[in-house]
């Protein structure tokens, strides 16, 4: 079994979109061990995006994450994060395949409805991130 962190961004929470990402996590087969309502603080979303900081988008992203509630949830799955990847679709909405969530959701590369880990080690990491123990199940 394997962890893999997914946030539902806060420009798919304004859109009020959550509940169809949602479902779409939980009909490919994903199980929802933890999930919680947030808004992130500015030093909560710098360390988390901590390994893009100086790149030329990092500012904006901190902003946008901050800039309204978003939904962490932890998701558990047998090869979780390469098939949450393939559920989501590539960063950049127009790039990512017809029926993916960020296809369906995302607005642009910048505002892309979801984030998920890009790795087993990351997924673990990120899912203690926002998680501790007792609030999975
Ligand atoms: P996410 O999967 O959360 O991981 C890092 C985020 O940075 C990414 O989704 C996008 O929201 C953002 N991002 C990555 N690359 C770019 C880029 N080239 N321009 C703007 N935003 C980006």
């Amino acid at each position: 079994m394997e962890r893999t962190l997914c946030i539902i961004k806060p420009d798919a929470v304004k859109k009020k979109v959550q509940g169809k990402i949602l479902q779409m996590i939980l009909d490919a087969g994903f199980e929802i061990k933890g999930i919680k309502y947030i808004t992130l603080t500015k030093s909560q979303a710098q360390k988390f995006y901590e390994i893009h900081r100086g790149k030329p988008f990092y500012e904006d992203l901190v902003e946008y994450m901050t800039s309204g509630p978003c939904i962490p949830v932890a998701l558990e799955k047998e090869n979780a994060v390469n098939d949450y990847r393939a559920l989501i679709g590539s960063t950049d909405p127009a790039e990512a395949a017809e029926g993916t969530v960020r296809k369906l959701f995302a607005e642009s590369k910048s505002y892309n409805a979801v984030h998920g880990s890009d790795s087993v080690e990351n997924g673990i990491n990120e899912v203690n991130f926002f998680f501790a123990e007792y609030e999975l199940i």
